[in-house]
């Protein structure tokens, strides 16, 4: 079983709030329709959840938000989960949708529903679940990244890999020369506060990322631009893009 997660920057254009890139979706949907393997979809906010949370200042941290603002972000990732829904049931595959109200109670992830994730996957039902703004209790609530979802579902369901399809290579060392990071073993990567760290929250994706592999799972960055790229990570072609070395795998 594989897990991808589609960055909000890759399938939203997130210069302009509420815009899909459907194009780019339809492309992601096209190449996923020739992986044989069960898989566990999960998406980001980008343009509509990301941007509603950040005009009502909604955080990770679990506060009594603006319950407007908590609707709104839920109502806009539903309308951004049904344009990718449309795309994969236009493409002929068999998307499930799952609001991560569905396996979340509180901020723990409850491990009979998210094991029920797994039997559904391999069904051929292709699950898909996002970043939300969800209930914590005690009349407070927070933003739930659809990164966070990436590690929970990995250290639960232990998937043969993670991979992270952005609107970059991968990660740079250089990011004026655009030098790309090819394989981390473990080590943290040198990134330092940078633009990419505005636009992408790319610092939370590489701690996921680690995290992830730290418990034994390959994870890949890779273009989703260029969703071949996602297909050759996953058919263990030459990757494009950088990998995450699941720690048992290091040698
Ligand atoms: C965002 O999920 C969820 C909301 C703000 C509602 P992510 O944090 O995973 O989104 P992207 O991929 O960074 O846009």
């Amino acid at each position: 079983m594989i897990l991808i997660k589609l960055g909000g920057s890759i399938i939203t254009n997130k210069e302009k709030p509420l815009t899909a890139r459907k194009k780019v979706v339809d492309k992601i949907a096209k190449k996923l329709k020739k992986i044989n393997e069960s898989m566990i979809i999960v998406h980001g906010g980008g343009s509509f959840g990301h941007y509603w949370s950040v005009k009502y200042d909604m955080h990770t941290q679990p506060r009594k938000y603006d319950l407007y603002g908590v609707a709104i972000v839920k109502n806009s990732m539903i309308e951004l989960n049904k344009i990718i829904l449309d795309s994969f049931i236009t493409n002929k595959l068999n998307p499930y949708s799952l609001p991560p109200t569905d396996f979340m109670i509180g901020n723990k992830p409850n491990l009979k529903k998210v094991k029920q994730i797994e039997e559904i996957a391999k069904s051929g039902l292709i699950p898909i679940t996002y970043g939300d703004a969800l209930w914590y209790g005690n009349k407070k609530t927070y933003i739930l990244s659809g990164d966070k979802i990436m590690t929970y579902l990995s250290k639960i369901l232990k998937p043969r890999l993670s991979i992270f399809a952005l609107n970059e290579d991968g990660l740079y060392s250089d990011l004026k020369t655009k030098k790309l990071i090819k394989e981390l073993r473990g080590e943290n990567p040198k990134i330092s506060k940078n633009k990419m760290d505005v636009t992408g929250g790319m610092t939370r994706k590489i701690e996921e990322a680690t995290k992830i592999s730290k418990i034994g799972i390959n994870v890949f960055f890779v273009n989703g631009n260029n969703p071949e790229r996602i297909v050759k990570a996953i058919k263990n072609r030459k990757y494009e893009g950088t990998l995450f070395r699941g720690k048992r795998n290091v040698r």
